[in-house]
């Protein structure tokens, strides 16, 4: 990532650039530069796959069947509601930071780390699974992110990261994982499980 500040560029004479992607601008918030593009950085990924997550939950909604349709329906945009509300905080933190927040859902799609779920219908088995999946990666980067922000002396990101995004996402996790007991992975059957993991790695549009 260069470290850029803002410049004017016009794209096709449509309108003008004030700040590239991957750039933060100065802001009296008595962090370095270095600080404040790295965290703006990590925060990014974290934001993207998020986003992913937070879609993620609401093909879910949608798309969720048999007898527990009523409380995943309802499950599922809840936490699709808590993830929007993380996303929000998260962009904004990048934003203070002087970053660029992504937003599209193509530099998204060209940024998450999350696995790609297929558009057809899923058994809701391989939906949990999807999520849990998605949600220990976030959990993961977190994790990293919030450490590094600590060392570097970037309180408020941490604070976000660890109050918000990780407590947020640890949480969800406990509500998902126990709708999955006796499915092979709350109760550390792994044998069981290894069905839907690998519809989870395994699909086709
Ligand atoms: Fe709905």
């Amino acid at each position: 990532m260069k470290q850029e500040q803002s410049k004017i560029t016009t794209i096709n004479g449509l309108g003008t650039i004030i700040q590239k992607y991957g750039t933060v601008i100065s802001r009296p918030i008595s962090l370095d530069h270095k600080v404040r593009l790295a965290n703006a950085e990590s925060l990014n990924q974290i934001l993207a796959d998020t986003m992913t997550l937070r879609d993620l939950y609401k093909k879910h909604h949608w798309q969720v069947s048999g007898p527990t349709f009523y409380q995943l329906h309802l499950l599922f945009d809840k936490h699709f509601g808590e993830q929007a509300e993380l996303v929000d905080a998260i962009a904004e933190r990048i934003q203070t930071l002087g970053g660029v927040a992504i937003a599209m859902a193509g530099d998204v799609a060209e940024t998450t780390l999350v696995a790609r779920p297929p558009r057809c219908r899923e058994d809701v088995t391989v939906q949990l699974f999807r999520l849990l999946q998605a949600h220990e990666l976030i959990i993961d980067e977190t994790r990293n992110a919030a450490h590094a922000a600590a060392a570097n002396g970037d309180d408020g990101t941490n604070d976000l990261l660890v109050s918000n995004v990780l407590r947020v996402n640890e949480f969800e996790v406990w509500w998902i994982s126990e709708q999955l007991t006796g499915a092979g992975l709350a109760d550390g059957n792994i044998e069981a499980s290894k069905p839907a993991a690998k519809a989870v790695a395994t699909h086709s549009r």
